[in-house]
């Protein structure tokens, strides 16, 4: 569910900021929150060097060696650390009524900050669908989605927060999370393995280094993107799964048998997954219709051919 703009008209987030973590989600963060001018105070990291880099390039940051006394400078504390380390770091920590604290997971919701809650902290989860692992840039923000998990007022102060990043705050029910996180997942750390296999063929086929053979996908990745981007779906499905084309299908899965066994019955499942769009896509089209029933019935027997059960 989107958070109107009239349920925040005016909420700003409580301020300064103390960043416990300093990795690649919290230097995104920190970045972000210096262009946008919200201050942050403090920054703690396991090791004290990183949270030190990290303070140098907020103005008026300090760096902390204990997470305890980073925390005592937030009035909202961002819990940046790994899914796993923050129950353990908020249990650590001293709460006061009148502080938030925040992770930034996705696929959890705010049940991990207990601690906080029962000293009479707010709490909350502020997951942004993006992901940050180069350069930080305070555009990497710009409309992203950001699943939010808060009792008001924190849940309008961190509506207020995304949209002051330039980014889309909504609201996710805490249950729907871990589902919420492997979409996020499948698309973006599952397109980069997609795309590690592809490069593997490519420079297998053609003889090329692997970041070579990247380099050749990066303008079919954003012809991709930019189809997503204008056409939607189905539409933005093509190939010979959208056309129906058996027989390119089945050459496709006799090279992968031969380069790589375990990859032939993987494609038949992903050529499986797109008929669902491809027959979106032929709505229209009875021929086509038809011939992807074929298709569909061909990749079935082949799957079950080989034992994989249906
Ligand atoms: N990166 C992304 O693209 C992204 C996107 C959305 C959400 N998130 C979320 O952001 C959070 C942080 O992820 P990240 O990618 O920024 O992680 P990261 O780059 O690995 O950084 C982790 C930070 O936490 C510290 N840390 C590591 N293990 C710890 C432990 N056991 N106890 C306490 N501190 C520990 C690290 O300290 P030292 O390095 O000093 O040891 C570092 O400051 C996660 O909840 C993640 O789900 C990340």
């Amino acid at each position: 569910m989107t958070i109107a703009s009239s349920s925040s008209p005016n909420q700003p987030i409580r301020q300064p900021v103390a960043l416990l973590g300093a990795g690649g989600a919290a230097t995104a963060l920190g970045v972000a929150l210096a262009a946008a001018g919200i201050p942050v105070a403090a920054v703690w990291s396991r090791r004290v060097e990183r949270a030190r880099l990290l303070a140098e390039r907020l103005p008026g940051a300090r760096a902390f060696a204990d997470p305890r006394a980073a925390a005592e400078h937030g009035a909202l504390v961002v819990l940046a650390v790994p899914d796993g380390a923050i129950a353990p770091l908020c249990a650590q920590l001293q709460w006061r009524p009148g502080q938030a604290v925040v992770h930034l997971a996705g696929a959890y919701g705010r049940e991990l900050l207990e601690p906080a809650a029962r000293a009479g902290a707010a709490t909350g989860a502020f997951h942004p669908l993006q992901t940050f692992a180069g350069e930080a840039d305070p555009v990497a923000w710009h409309g992203v989605g950001i699943a939010i998990d808060a009792d008001p007022p924190l849940a309008a102060e961190l509506a207020w927060l995304a949209r002051r990043l330039g980014a889309e705050p909504f609201q996710l029910d805490p249950h729907q999370r871990p589902l919420y996180h492997a979409a996020a997942a499948i698309a973006a750390n599952g397109l980069v393995a997609l795309v590690g296999t592809a490069a593997e063929f490519l420079g297998r086929a053609a003889g090329l280094e692997r970041a070579q053979a990247v380099r050749h996908m990066l303008p079919l990745l954003r012809g991709v993107l930019a189809n997503l981007e204008q056409l939607g779906l189905p539409r933005a499905l093509t190939g010979p799964v959208a056309r129906a084309d058996r027989a390119t299908i089945a050459r496709h899965v006799e090279a992968l048998a031969q380069a790589a066994p375990e990859w032939s019955s993987l494609y038949r499942e992903l050529c499986r997954a797109m008929l669902p769009l491809a027959r979106e896509r032929a709505a229209d089209d009875p021929e086509r219709l038809a011939a992807l029933e074929v298709l569909a019935q061909w990749l079935a027997e082949e799957q079950r051919s080989e034992g994989v059960p249906r």
